[in-house]
């Protein structure tokens, strides 16, 4: 087991290895008293590991009641999130209680959201069950639900108490969802760290897990510990996700998150090569290893369709949008750019 250690408002354990759920009560008995334990979880993930979540938590004295939801982003709204309170109040949940958020990312930004506002705050622990979720957003306190105006609308900086990242849970994912996590993967490698982006050059898609989990998520604490509240050095972590969330939002989501950071990810490099930032090489070598992961590295949409969603995204600042640019392997810089000169910027990428 590697275990990461997380220090922001809120200080905090990440545990990874194999093995991990059947040990949630123990775990979580470290950092709790007695108190009831809400496991929240959707359709797909409760029914593979709820009831060894439930076992072990129950075996540590915790008196365990769980919600379910439909699996999907679209369950990610405040209707889900209204009946998850109601839910959590009917049950008479106090401030001393504790929210397990049990599956991906939905589940984990979702529980993390209630947890923030439920009685203005209680305690709740991440239990990743995705590549995507174990390496980015269970850890940095990041929780939301999306608004019909666009994702991740209505939220909070929020940090759980622990996260207990079975790596196990990752043998039951399609490859299809196993490949979306991985270009997050590959986005750290890309960020702040050569010899981890060697290191997936070398093995594909099947790298050592636990040590590379532990790897993002040691750069994902470093980040978090320097800027929390994203208004800086964090923003990095949006490498490819600007123009990705153009492409995510053209193709009306039938194009995954992974699938579409990784286009992001191939044309903010081929372009930051067409001006000189990096050079062809390091654009090429971001490439090569995207695709070695089988994910896409080209997009049939057009400069201006994939800046009119890019326009809409949250990280807009007025006249200006801030770009994440690679200037080699390893070592990335934010560029403030004037809208003005967003479309042949895509352009230059595509
Ligand atoms: N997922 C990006 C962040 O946590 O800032």
């Amino acid at each position: 087991m590697k275990t990461v250690q997380v220090n922001a408002s809120n200080s905090y354990r990440v545990l990874i290895g194999s093995g991990l759920l059947p040990q949630l009560g123990e775990h979580m008995k470290e950092i709790t008293g007695n108190c009831k334990a809400a496991i929240v979880s959707d359709s797909n993930v409760y029914p593979l590991y709820g009831a060894i979540a439930a076992r072990s938590l129950e075996n540590a004295g915790f008196e365990v009641i769980h919600f379910v939801f439909p699996a999907g982003e679209s369950s990610k709204n405040g209707d889900t999130y209204l009946k998850l309170l109601n839910f959590l109040a009917d049950n008479h949940l106090t401030r001393t209680d504790c929210l397990i958020a049990l599956g991906g990312g939905v589940v984990g930004d979702l529980t993390g959201f209630a947890a923030a506002t439920y009685l203005r705050g209680i305690a709740y622990i991440q239990v990743p069950t995705t590549l995507l979720a174990a390496v980015d957003s269970s850890v940095g306190g990041k929780t939301a639900i999306d608004l019909t105006a666009g994702k991740n609308l209505c939220g909070a900086f929020y940090q759980p108490s622990l996260v207990l990242c079975d790596t196990d849970t990752l043998n039951t994912l399609s490859m299809d969802i196993f490949r979306d996590g991985c270009a997050e993967v590959i986005k750290y490698g890309v960020l702040y760290d050569e010899a981890l982006f060697d290191l997936l050059a070398q093995t594909g898609i099947s790298f050592p897990r636990e040590d590379v989990i532990a790897r993002c998520v040691q750069h994902k604490r470093d980040v978090v510990a320097s800027d929390e509240f994203d208004r800086g050095a964090r923003q990095k972590l949006n490498l490819g996700h600007t123009i990705g969330h153009g492409v995510e939002a053209h193709s009306h989501f039938q194009i995954s998150h992974g699938k579409a950071v990784a286009i992001g990810m191939a044309i903010v490099s081929r372009a930051a090569a067409s001006t000189g930032m990096c050079t062809t090489d390091t654009s090429d070598r971001i490439c090569r290893v995207i695709q070695s992961f089988g994910l896409p590295i080209q997009t049939e949409f057009t400069a201006q369709q994939l800046m009119d969603a890019a326009l809409s995204d949250k990280k807009r600042s007025g006249a200006t949008i801030n770009l994440i640019l690679p200037k080699k392997i390893g070592s990335c810089v934010i560029e403030t750019t004037a809208i003005a000169h967003l479309q042949s910027f895509i352009e230059a990428g595509l």
